[in-house]
């Protein structure tokens, strides 16, 4: 028998600004990090490109915001190469056809990102930007027309690049000052049309990346990875805290990339090397969000590379004030944590571990693992005990266009299906689950590899990998089908 969801869960799709938007140089905006990166593949990274300090352009792997540039180097937009985000899907344009389309399945939430760039273009503006601020209103007020509540990321991997290069990011202090500016401008303007915030998508993404470097990254680049996460603590929490101030029913989420990590073997170094996997990729994060302080094994994770971190008086006192109200994270995937020598890799999602034998997995690579998400909300909910939110959960598959226009997409189906089951086990075991966003609710381009045709949409967007289609919209069988689950409350899963 199928498990019931509460009454009054909230139900919708995941986009973020710069996957989705396009219209990078319109009405004042700004450019972040992807306006400058290419496109990829599986096997090919996207690159950051720029001019160097002579005039000649190259280009580096980029690994969304962490790319570094060469001394005397800027980022540039060169001429001969595409930008998969320049357009991205155009919801810029189409947002009002789009929200359309999900109040047509039923949505009572819809997960945006604010792109910040658009709001102050230079991150570090005496006044925000009109067309911006108009522009999210507009969006916002056709979400509430029809009963959507929208959820907030604040930030999505979209720094402005003109606060990378003129303060180098997230490892200058000064970086607090102006996302508390760009936090508070937002939550003043908008404290009457949006209720829930997510202070920084994916913020365990710098840790993770570390560990996926593994020996590559040097003491510096802890130093750098911490110090640079510890700003963000410090201006998620003071956003919070304002937050709260201007309007008490403000709920604040973190943002944590939510993977399940599992020890590959009974052996006791594989068990406490996952304990470790678990603390310092996920927990690191949210206990400080969640609980106001670093974890006691912090201390541990700081001397094996001999971080000093700056961490002021007053930054306690911030972070203690502006703890999170919910728990929000991503799903796609879980990973095989070891100290025994395997034959085979798995890697996605910023992780990297052992082949699981009991899973499988997807074209990209991604394990295929819905009961992982039930571990995960169980441990999770048993460690912090606030409302949960998944807010990112789908499969990145190839879609094939069938003659008539319509398209099959059951495996997507079966993946849903399979989570949403696992939820109401989670619910079942006493979770406190209050929202599913499923990712890329409709078409956008990959973060990761920048393709189009690594689609998770319910809704199909006529745009291939060099930027040719019509951008038409189609409703998949998924669409459909998300409708009656939706209809049913979670309960009509086939
Ligand atoms: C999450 C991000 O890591 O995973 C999204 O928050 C991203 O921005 C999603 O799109 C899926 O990853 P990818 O690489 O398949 O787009």
């Amino acid at each position: 028998m199928t498990k019931r969801f509460p009454e009054g869960f909230l139900w919708g799709g995941a986009i973020a600004a710069n996957q989705a938007e396009g219209a990078y140089n319109v009405d004042g905006r700004g450019l972040v990090q992807t306006d400058v990166t290419t496109g990829g593949s599986v096997d090919k990274p996207r690159y950051a490109t720029f001019v160097d300090k002579d005039g000649n352009p190259g280009k580096l792997p980029s690994m969304g915001h962490t790319a570094k540039l060469p001394e005397g180097a800027t980022f540039a937009i060169l001429e001969d190469e595409y930008y998969p985000n320049h357009e991205a899907v155009d919801f810029y344009h189409r947002y009002k056809e789009d929200i359309k389309l999900f109040a047509e399945m039923g949505y009572s939430v819809f997960r945006l990102s604010i792109s910040w760039a658009r709001i102050f273009p230079n991150g570090d503006d005496k006044e925000p930007n009109q067309a911006g601020l108009d522009f999210y209103r507009s969006v916002f007020e056709e979400c509430r027309k029809y009963g959507i509540e929208p959820l907030v990321s604040i930030w999505h991997f979209d720094t402005p690049l003109a606060l990378e290069e003129a303060y180098g990011g997230w490892t200058n202090r000064k970086l607090i000052d102006f996302y508390v500016t760009y936090a508070e401008t937002i939550f003043k303007e908008y404290k009457d049309l949006v209720k829930y915030w997510l202070t920084f998508n994916e913020i365990n993404n710098t840790v993770m990346f570390l560990d996926m470097f593994g020996d590559k990254a040097t003491d510096q680049d802890y130093q750098e990875a911490y110090q640079h996460l510890h700003h963000q603590f410090v201006a998620s929490a003071r956003a919070v805290k304002i937050g709260h101030d201007i309007n008490p029913d403000f709920q604040f989420g973190n943002m944590i990339c939510g993977i399940t990590f599992y020890p590959g073997t009974c052996d006791p170094k594989d068990i406490l090397e996952n304990q470790h996997k678990w603390e310092q990729n996920i927990f690191y994060c949210s206990d400080v969000q969640a609980k106001g302080r670093y974890g006691s094994y912090a201390k541990r994770l700081w001397k094996e590379h001999r971080v000093e971190l700056e961490i002021t008086e007053q930054d306690k006192q911030d972070l203690l004030a502006g703890t999170i109200d919910m728990y929000t994270f991503s799903y796609y995937m879980s990973s095989v944590v070891t100290t025994h020598q395997f034959d085979d890799t798995a890697s996605g999602n910023f992780s990297i571990g052992a082949k699981n034998p009991y899973l499988t997995y997807s074209d990209w690579g991604w394990a295929h693992d819905p009961m992982g998400l039930q571990y995960y909300l169980e441990k999770i909910y048993d460690r912090y005990e606030l409302p949960m939110m998944v807010v990112e959960n789908g499969l990145g598959a190839f879609d094939t266009v069938e003659e008539d226009g319509s398209i099959h997409d059951s495996y997507r189906i079966d993946y849903h299906r399979a989570h949403i089951q696992a939820m109401a086990e989670a619910i079942e075991n006493g979770v406190d689950l209050i929202a599913y966003t499923t990712w890329g609710c409709i078409d956008l381009v990959s973060a990761g590899t920048g393709e189009m045709r690594k689609r998770y949409g319910f809704i199909y967007v006529d745009k291939d990998d060099a930027g040719n289609g019509t951008f038409e919209r189609t409703p998949k069988d998924s669409f459909y089908w998300y409708k009656q689950v939706i209809a049913s409350n979670g309960e009509i899963l086939e």
